[in-house]
């Protein structure tokens, strides 16, 4: 089987799909061989050569698409590179579903399979293959970086005999794996942190971090079977907005995470709660990308709003490429090397297997477009 790895076609994007240090596994299996598109780990300053010296082989992205029984993207592909790829060939990725539906479509059409990693169940067996979390977690720790960079104040509390520098208070809603790593390192930096999300259960996860978690009863909110929050009423979100509005007021960073998945973001922080904040507070808005939890955020510029700054910097985990390589890497050969069959040396499409049957969305040129709404 040939695999084959290519670049993101967002050039902003320094992560990259293989990383070094994690294709022993890969190239460990029987019958597979593996190429890579000139320059695909240039974002974490890892040049062509390191690759080769592992045992694959550099090609043009033109060769590695139409060669590959296997093809590892990054983001999706375009029509013209469709057309290159063999039938009945693979590609896995992430390849942002809800985004991309023309693309499944096409691909469909192509007969080629398509695996999405987005769609890996949340199950403990599928916890090593899980892209969403990975990267997640890596986001949550750069939102704090970000925040610390534009903020006039230091994190933590110093006493100093020019005085008691009170610490800073952070405010993290939504406590999801960004949310749960954005506390914990808020907290590994000193700050005093508070967090609510509309999930009862992390309550006992935010304590357990050392952080105050925020009552607000909404009434029935609840989670869906695979973990994900429930949309909330509009009554609903009105009252969080003005319950947890106080704690944005007192607070001088505010990072805010909530996301429905495979929906827009709800928007959480209106802008007469940003006017309430003190002039040099920090919100980053994670949830940028799915429209936003902050009113008046902007994809991948930083806004100042009354004084305060609202970051709406997207893909946060490309801030520290290599690190988010390496998971995603991992992520995906994980996939791979679970069903791989090394006696036929092909892929085992087993849709009695969970993993299966969530994360391939086109097989044998058909396609379920009710999974992606
Ligand atoms: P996500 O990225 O979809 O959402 C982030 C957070 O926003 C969630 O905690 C969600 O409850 C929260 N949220 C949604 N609406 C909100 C609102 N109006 N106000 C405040 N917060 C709101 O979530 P993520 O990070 O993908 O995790 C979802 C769940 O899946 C979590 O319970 C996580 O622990 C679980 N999980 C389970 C895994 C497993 O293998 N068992 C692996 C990874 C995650």
């Amino acid at each position: 089987m040939k695999i084959a790895a290519i670049k993101s076609n967002d050039l902003s994007d320094k992560r990259s799909t293989l990383h070094p240090e994690t294709l022993d596994k890969l190239t460990a299996l029987e019958g597979v061989s593996v190429s890579f598109e000139k320059d695909l780990c240039q974002g974490m300053s890892i040049g062509d050569q390191d690759l080769r010296d592992l045992g694959l082989e550099c090609l043009s992205r033109e060769d590695c698409i139409k060669n590959a029984d296997l093809l590892i993207v990054q983001s999706g592909i375009t029509e013209d590179e469709i057309n290159l790829m063999k039938p009945g060939s693979t590609v896995i990725g992430m390849i942002s579903p809800f985004a991309n539906k023309d693309m499944l479509v096409k691909l469909a059409s192509a007969n080629v399979n398509v695996v999405s990693m987005e769609f890996i169940p949340r199950i403990t067996r599928a916890q090593k293959m899980d892209v969403l979390s990975s990267q997640a977690n890596l986001a949550g720790y750069v939102a704090v970086i970000e925040a610390a960079k534009h903020l006039k104040m230091a994190l933590p509390m110093m006493m100093t005999a020019a005085g008691t520098l009170k610490p800073a208070k952070v405010f993290v809603i939504g406590v999801g794996v960004a949310g749960l790593q954005a506390i914990a390192t808020a907290k590994r930096l000193g700050a005093r942190v508070e967090a609510f999300d509309t999930r009862d259960v992390v309550e006992e996860q935010v304590k357990s971090l050392g952080a105050k978690f925020v009552k607000i009863d909404l009434g029935d909110t609840g989670e869906t079977d695979q973990g994900y929050a429930k949309e909330l009423t509009q009554e609903q979100i009105q009252k969080q907005k003005d319950l947890q509005s106080k704690v944005c007021e007192r607070s001088d960073v505010v990072i805010t995470t909530a996301q429905l998945f495979g929906k827009p973001a709800p928007k959480l922080v209106d802008t007469a709660t940003i006017h309430k904040m003190k002039p040099g507070s920090v919100i980053v808005d994670m949830a940028v990308e799915s429209g936003g939890n902050v009113e008046g955020s902007i994809v991948d510029e930083c806004v100042e709003i009354n004084g305060v700054m609202v970051i709406g910097q997207s893909n946060l985990s490309s801030q520290v490429a290599s690190h988010a390589s390496f998971a995603l890497s991992n992520n995906i050969i994980n996939w791979i090397t679970e069903f791989y069959d090394a006696e036929k040396h092909e892929l085992n499409f087993d849709f009695e297997d969970e993993i299966i049957s969530s994360s391939v969305l086109v097989h044998n040129g058909k396609f379920d477009s009710t999974r992606i709404p």
